[in-house]
């Protein structure tokens, strides 16, 4: 059975599990924090950064180009288009260009389709992928916030044209695990790789809506909305009394619970300065025990699978 694809970056090496994302960078994250962080994270080990067309009005392309020129190869610089405008030709290529200029590369390692576009065929939307891909203009294709029913429609217009999709970006952590129904394994049986975004649930999982603190869950209304349900804030505070105990940040719990799921998503980690970055660094090396592992997922309900009679065995 296929498992989890490996990335490489242009010099051959091994591209390790776990992403940085530049969403703050050139927002709240000024360039003096973003370098910072991104600095940090390639002492870490970390080359694959995040960014996307939509980012910051394209400060974030911006300040990873100019982060990446001079060690270009070592990296893996991954992009988005579509997020607006829809996923016709016309508009991908005109973001794609733009992004490619913003990050000062005619070559991209990974370009994601950033959403679903019911509007648009399939086949113009591969078109896109399949001629970029010919031309070098990117060495893998990723699709973000699809379905799985969704990918595997893009699968097989891929084959016909002769690319695969090789990475998925969905939301995944303790408090949104719908991707674990069918996304995640889906990824394991056509050997896709996941790179999950939002670990911490936005920041709800670090605890410090509990203690009043401010963040995007107050400031942005989508995000107020995203995480409102009660139960996602009682799970912030469980795993606030588990951390304590542990003598851990809860934002390590997060990110760890997230490496160390059953399906070995990739996770996104990010934050504003590199004080918030460094707890989510530390969850990528920390060692996980079942027994905890467990402890955690108790924290939230496990959702649904996707076909019924499953107690039939
Ligand atoms: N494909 C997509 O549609 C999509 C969507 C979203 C994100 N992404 C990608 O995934 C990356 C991560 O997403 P995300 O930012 O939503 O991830 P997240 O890890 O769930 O949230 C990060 C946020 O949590 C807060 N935070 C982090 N560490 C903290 C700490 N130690 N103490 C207090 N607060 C802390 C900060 O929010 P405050 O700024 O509020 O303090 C920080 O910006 C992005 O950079 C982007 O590359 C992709």
């Amino acid at each position: 059975m296929p498992t989890n694809p490996i990335l490489r970056t242009v010099s051959g090496h091994e591209v390790r599990p776990a992403v940085f994302g530049a969403m703050q960078c050139g927002g709240n994250a000024d360039e003096a924090q973003s370098r910072a962080m991104l600095e940090r994270c390639r002492d870490e080990g970390i080359v694959h950064l995040d960014t996307a067309y939509a980012y910051t009005d394209g400060e974030s392309e911006k300040i990873v180009g100019r982060f990446a020129a001079p060690i270009r190869d070592e990296l893996f610089v991954a992009t988005k288009v579509g997020l607006t405008g829809g996923a016709g030709r016309k508009n991908l290529t005109a973001q794609f260009d733009r992004s490619r200029a913003r990050l000062g590369a005619d070559q991209v390692d990974l370009l994601y389709l950033h959403r679903f576009d019911p509007e648009t065929p399939l086949e113009e939307t591969a078109e896109f992928f399949a001629s970029a891909k010919q031309r070098g203009l990117i060495r893998y294709v990723g699709l973000s916030n699809f379905a799985a029913w969704q990918v595997m429609k893009m699968i097989a217009v891929a084959q016909r044209l002769d690319f695969t999709i090789d990475v998925i970006q969905p939301m995944f952590s303790l408090v949104k695990r719908q991707a674990e129904v069918e996304l995640l394994p889906m990824c394991i049986g056509e050997g896709v790789l996941a790179c999950t975004y939002s670990p911490l649930g936005g920041g709800l999982l670090t605890g410090k809506y509990a203690a009043k603190e401010s963040g995007r869950l107050l400031s942005e209304p989508k995000y107020a909305q995203r995480y409102a349900p009660q139960w996602m804030h009682d799970a912030a505070s469980g795993l606030k009394a588990i951390a304590d105990r542990e003598g851990v940040h809860p934002a390590t719990l997060a990110v760890a619970w997230v490496m160390h799921h059953r399906y070995r998503p990739a996770p996104i980690v990010s934050g504003r300065s590199i004080e918030q970055l460094e707890p989510s660094l530390a969850g990528l090396s920390f060692e996980m025990t079942p027994e905890l592992n467990a402890e955690l997922s108790d924290l939230t309900p496990t959702p649904p699978p996707a076909t019924d009679r499953l107690e039939e065995g």
